[in-house]
């Protein structure tokens, strides 16, 4: 007997595709905001705290997700979307899956290169996977921050296209990962 497939996303793809993406939203405006306090307050310090806590439970988030795309199948496009589209969509999403764990890393090996360890939460130090290293500090903030710049050029892309796909095609692609919304036949 032929596998059906789904017509939409699984109700725990969609939650966590929102709930990371939520998060990551806030944490790229916190890391923007903090590094633009000028001086150490103790308001920059706990934004740093809230900043890196946040990336940690993203990068938790994103091996979920991956695991779960893995052993289940997302729902087949239409038949009428042009290739260019099937490879636009499949490379920005590789990219961004990799940036889900590029961004969050970047920042982790950045803060132990500083010679500081993470406490999640306050509550448990996390491994301490490099000695400090003054040498490295500098690429690592770097790379965190050129990292940062393609995900955000990455974002814009895939809300643009998910707009056209709602408001010019309207194929009923966006609304397969919408929650509360009904998706249209794709086959
Ligand atoms: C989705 C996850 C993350 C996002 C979107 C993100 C985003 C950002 C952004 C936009 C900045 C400002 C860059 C700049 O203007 O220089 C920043 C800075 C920073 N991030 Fe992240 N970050 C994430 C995860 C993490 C993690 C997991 C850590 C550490 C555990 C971390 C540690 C830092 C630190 C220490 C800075 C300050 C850099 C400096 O010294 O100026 N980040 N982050």
């Amino acid at each position: 007997m032929k596998a059906s497939t789904p017509q939409r996303y699984s109700p725990t793809a969609i939650a966590l595709h929102w709930l990371v993406a939520l998060l990551i939203v806030g944490t790229f405006t916190l890391g923007l905001v903090m590094t633009d306090i000028p001086g150490l307050t103790p308001t920059k310090l706990k934004y740093f705290s809230w900043h890196k806590w946040a990336g940690v439970t993203v990068l938790l988030l994103a091996a979920l997700r991956l695991l779960w795309r893995l052993r289940t199948p997302a729902p087949a496009y239409p038949a009428t979307m042009p290739a260019w589209q099937h490879l636009a969509a499949h490379g920005t999403h590789a990219f961004l899956y990799l940036l889900m764990f590029g961004v969050p890393l970047s920042g982790y090996f950045y803060t132990l290169a500083a010679g500081v360890p993470v406490v999640y939460f306050g509550l448990f130090q996390l491994p301490v996977l490099i000695e400090p290293d003054l040498a490295l500090k500098p690429v690592l903030k770097a790379v965190h921050y050129w990292l940062n710049m393609g995900m955000a050029a990455l974002v814009f892309m895939h809300v643009a296209a998910a707009l056209k796909h709602l408001v010019v095609d309207r194929d009923g692609i966006t609304q397969r990962m919408l929650p509360f919304s009904k998706a249209k036949e794709v086959q």
